[in-house]
């Protein structure tokens, strides 16, 4: 299984805290069945933001310690972007990707205003980007009006979920859209957006009963097996392998 969205990289934002903990979650992660974690740290609206080098630098170093520990776990750089007008105003050069791929992981911010969402989508997709939802269920706009989702999907944005929203840790909104949403086979990913041990530990599988119980027996595997993939086929690609 992939994983897309992971705060494991240790002391950037307010994922793993430190080292020794980036490598516990290593280890769950692939007790679980995970052989790929995209290591996404939040990309703030302001102050410090780390650039694609500075991320593939950390990525470099996690990983190192994941192989010298004996885990089987292949670790990637990426990012959280915060859906603000930052993304269109930075250079591309600085934007992190997943994988160095032109994916983008964006993430809209509480009370986010629907319209500037799209347009900002709609700019990234426009300058080639393809965007990829970050825990949809929780996206304000959506929760509103989980109509907007289908609208998203038809312009072509990827929508993840996330097994804290389906299995209802976030709130009682986000557990009944993300629900809709693999339903109507609106979710492309389901990822973790694990931050530590506990609280959102780095595991789809307590997820995959209920996706399979909503989505029919090939769910789970789509989410957490194809649907990514296409991203890391994309990476593959791009670093010429
Ligand atoms: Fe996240």
């Amino acid at each position: 299984m992939i994983d897309t969205h992971s705060h494991i990289l240790p002391g950037l934002d307010d994922g793993a805290m430190v080292p020794s903990v980036a490598l516990d979650m290593a280890r769950m992660a692939a007790a679980d069945g995970i052989s790929t974690i995209i290591a996404t740290p939040h990309w703030p609206t302001s102050g410090v933001r780390y650039t694609p080098e500075q991320i593939a630098e950390r990525v470099a170093t996690l990983q190192q310690a994941i192989d010298e520990a004996g885990i089987k776990l292949r670790l990637l750089p990426g990012a959280e972007l915060a859906l603000t007008p930052a993304v269109v105003q930075v250079p591309e050069a600085e934007l992190p990707t997943l994988a160095g791929t032109r994916y983008l992981l964006v993430e809209v911010l509480p009370y986010s205003d629907w319209t500037l969402c799209k347009q900002l989508m709609f700019e990234l997709q426009v300058r080639g980007y393809k965007v990829v939802l970050a825990h949809a269920e929780r996206a304000t706009p959506l929760v509103e009006e989980p109509e907007r989702a289908e609208l998203l999907v038809g312009g072509g944005t990827i929508l993840q979920v996330t097994v804290g929203g389906l299995l209802g840790q976030i709130s009682l909104s986000s557990r009944g859209l993300g629900r809709r949403l693999v339903k109507a086979g609106l979710a492309t990913i389901l990822a973790t957006d694990a931050h530590d041990l506990r609280k959102s530990p780095p595991k789809l599988t307590p997820a995959r009963k209920l996706v399979t119980k909503l989505g029919g027996k090939n769910a789970f595997e789509d989410l957490t097996m194809h649907g990514p993939a296409a991203i890391l086929r994309a990476a593959d690609a791009a670093s010429g392998k």
